[in-house]
């Protein structure tokens, strides 16, 4: 590969890094454009493309690991991954998030392992999900200067307290729950808050109580910016594709064209061709 074709979109050099500040200060202003990523090559057309923020998401156990939800996955797993993402952006805000247990259990751990995330892998921000039963954990991370996202509604790794992945927020009495969760993540010290699997009415509702951005999937257009998994907008993940995601290009589709076409090409004897012989 040249490094002219190395790099994708016209300012990507001249790109400042966004920071948790950049992020905070967008409340009122454009909307927040994120993104997952796992690895370097996808991280480097996600950068490159210009989002504001890449989530190392531990979505990363469904879509590139094939778990059936999130909660397999380590922390070690979410290190090796953020560190691959981090080597491709030079201009994104790199988000890391606390598996499964790796927050949420005491403040001291918490720290512990956010620490790993930013040290060993290099993020520079990292997110955890809950709300009132983690307050006191951001805080905690907050005051060693670790700058956090907070994750409320439809958490994925409360799948088996949910009883499966539920909207959340659906009766008044729900809704009010959701928003103590989102007002506790911004008492806490949180950057911003990502709103997920929740009725798009609750969704402005938080982003109008709330000072802190929110960043919505699955919450409607009301939020002050909105995050996709990336193996869902190109149609890489297979097994299903969440109402909330909008396949932008069918990746998988042109994928398996490819793969199929060099099966059939290698087995007539027309690759390599005279091109790709020293
Ligand atoms: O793990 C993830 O990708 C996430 C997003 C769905 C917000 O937490």
């Amino acid at each position: 590969m040249s490094a002219a074709s190395a790099k994708y979109g016209p300012d990507v050099d001249k790109r400042k890094k966004v920071t948790s500040a950049d992020i905070l200060s967008r409340k009122q202003g454009d909307k927040i454009v994120t993104v997952t990523a796992y690895d370097y090559s996808m991280a480097k057309l996600v950068d490159g493309a210009g989002v504001d923020i890449i989530l190392v998401g531990d979505s990363l156990g469904m879509v590139v690991l094939g778990y059936p939800d999130t909660t397999r996955v380590s922390l070690g797993d979410m290190v090796h991954h953020t560190a691959a993402v981090v080597r491709a952006s030079p201009g994104a805000l790199v988000v890391a998030d606390l598996p499964f247990l790796a927050a949420g259990v005491s403040a001291r751990d918490t720290i512990g392992n956010a620490g790993r995330l930013i040290r060993e892998a290099g993020a520079e921000a990292v997110k955890l999900e809950g709300g009132v039963r983690v307050r006191d954990e951001i805080r905690a991370l907050v005051d060693c200067q670790i700058p956090v996202m907070g994750h409320v509604g439809l958490t994925p790794q409360s799948v088996h307290a949910f009883g499966g992945f539920k909207i959340q927020g659906k009766t008044q009495e729900a809704a009010d729950r959701v928003v103590r969760d989102a007002v506790a993540v911004q008492e806490g010290g949180a950057f911003a808050i990502v709103l997920e699997g929740i009725p798009s009415r609750l969704g402005e509702r938080i982003t109008h109580e709330l000072d802190i951005p929110t960043i919505g999937i699955g919450a409607g257009p009301g939020c002050d910016g909105q995050v996709l998994v990336l193996h869902d907008m190109l149609h890489l993940f297979l097994d299903f594709t969440p109402k909330f995601a909008k396949v932008y290009a069918d990746v998988g589709a042109a994928t398996r064209d490819a793969l199929v076409n060099y099966c059939k090409e290698v087995r007539e004897g027309r690759f390599p061709a005279d091109d790709h012989c020293y």
